[in-house]
């Protein structure tokens, strides 16, 4: 490390949940490789703690065990974001950071900035200025707030600009940067985890996705879809629809498994043709993505990643935050619009479907760029101070 990193001190980074890691842990690399750049710690919030969600991920990702875990686990919204800054702020006392580095917008994203904030610590967002306008979304609270309290934002597509503006950012805080996700995604392409191994591992039978047999893939999480027992019986009903041409493969989420088991949901499903799976770790979810027909999904992530991949994507959303995978991916809205769905399906069968484009710097090269910048950030405040 250089004399001038030493005098950067340390950045805090900070992750909570599953969406978090794969946009962190190219930065940390990044960060670690430039003998420039300052320190870095990882704090884990606690917030997805199950082997499925969180301990697998880690590994693929190769992101080093977190410096120091607060195991705050599940609650309420309020309770879950009370208990991540009860917990957040005698670290940030201790360590002293040169800022906290935040991703995305779960509570753990939000929750850690608020306590930074009124500690005088500056805090860096990575994807910021993404908006659904729907404040019905607690993810779409989180950015709003976060985005409001930070001193540097890092953005994924230049729709983001915009709405920081309209919300009164100065501009001169905000960085268009490109997709530290899909950064992630290109260093482990080459070892994702083809489809087939994927249903053995799960003790299933390939022949589903042998050669040339084509497969979807789905994944589901929002309270809007599959909280209430008739939204998610809705989505049950699409998802029968669409296996009767295709079959699907879908690692549950716990949080839906549990609601299909509370609202006695289970007799929806065809499991000949609508197969369940645990959470899958994030290579053998890039092998599933990369070689599906189509993919149904509620997922932030997902949208960007099949963008990325040129996979038609069908979003189970009436709004997305991430408007480009829709102007210029292959990213359709349908919302749980069962003729639309099946319209969708029927034109993807056939080979049509759009194509889209890779959008502006998503490129695999985010995270360097954010680590350049961040450094001489630092270097300039550091500066001032000694000015
Ligand atoms: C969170 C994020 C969401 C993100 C999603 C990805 C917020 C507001 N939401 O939603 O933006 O897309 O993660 O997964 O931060 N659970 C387990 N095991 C775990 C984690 C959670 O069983 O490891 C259960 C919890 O008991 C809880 C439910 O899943 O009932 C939801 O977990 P929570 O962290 O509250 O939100 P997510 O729905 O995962």
């Amino acid at each position: 490390m250089s004399d001038l990193a030493k005098t950067l001190g340390s950045v805090m980074c900070v992750v909570g949940a599953r969406p978090n890691y794969m946009k962190m842990a190219p930065l940390i690399r990044a960060l670690r490789g430039d003998p420039a750049a300052p320190r870095t710690t990882l704090v884990h919030t606690g917030q997805h703690y199950d082997v499925a969600m969180n301990d697998r991920l880690f590994a693929d990702l190769k992101l080093g065990a977190p410096d120091v875990n607060l195991d705050v686990g599940s609650g309420t919204h309020a309770q879950q974001t009370a208990e991540i800054m009860r917990r957040f702020e005698p670290v940030i006392d201790a360590a002293s950071p040169s800022c906290v580095v935040v991703v995305g917008d779960v509570n753990s994203t939000l929750a850690c900035s608020l306590v930074a904030v009124k500690k005088g610590v500056p805090i860096v967002h990575v994807e910021a200025g993404l908006r659904s306008f729907d404040r019905t979304m607690p993810e779409e609270i989180n950015r709003l707030l976060t985005d409001q309290i930070c001193d540097v934002l890092y953005t994924t597509e230049r729709s983001a600009a915009d709405n920081l503006r309209r919300e009164g950012i100065r501009m001169e805080r905000v960085h268009f940067v490109g997709n530290v996700m899909i950064d992630s995604l290109r260093v482990s392409l080459p070892h994702a985890v083809p489809p087939r191994a994927v249903l053995a591992s799960n003790g299933l039978s390939t022949a589903l996705v042998g050669e040339g047999s084509r497969f979807g893939l789905v994944t589901l999480h929002r309270p809007s879809n599959v909280d209430e027992q008739g939204s998610l019986a809705e989505a049950l009903a699409i998802l029968g629809d669409v296996s009767r041409e295709l079959p699907l493969v879908w690692p549950m989420h716990p949080r839906t498994r549990a609601n299909i088991e509370r609202f006695g949901l289970w007799r929806l499903i065809d499991a000949k043709r609508l197969i369940a799976l645990p959470p899958q770790g994030y290579l053998e979810t890039l092998g599933l993505i990369k070689d599906a027909t189509l993919v149904i999904t509620d997922s932030g992530g997902i949208q960007e990643e099949t963008t990325a991949l040129g996979v038609p994507c069908l979003t189970m959303r009436e709004n997305t935050e991430r408007p480009v995978t829709v102007d210029e991916g292959t990213n359709v809205l349908v919302g749980r619009k069962r003729p639309l769905v099946r319209r969708c399906v029927e034109e993807i069968l056939a080979g049509g479907g759009k194509r889209g484009r890779v959008p502006e710097l998503w490129d695999g090269h985010a995270s360097e760029r954010i680590a350049n910048h961040l450094t001489s950030w630092l270097a300039r405040r550091v500066e001032s101070v000694y000015a």
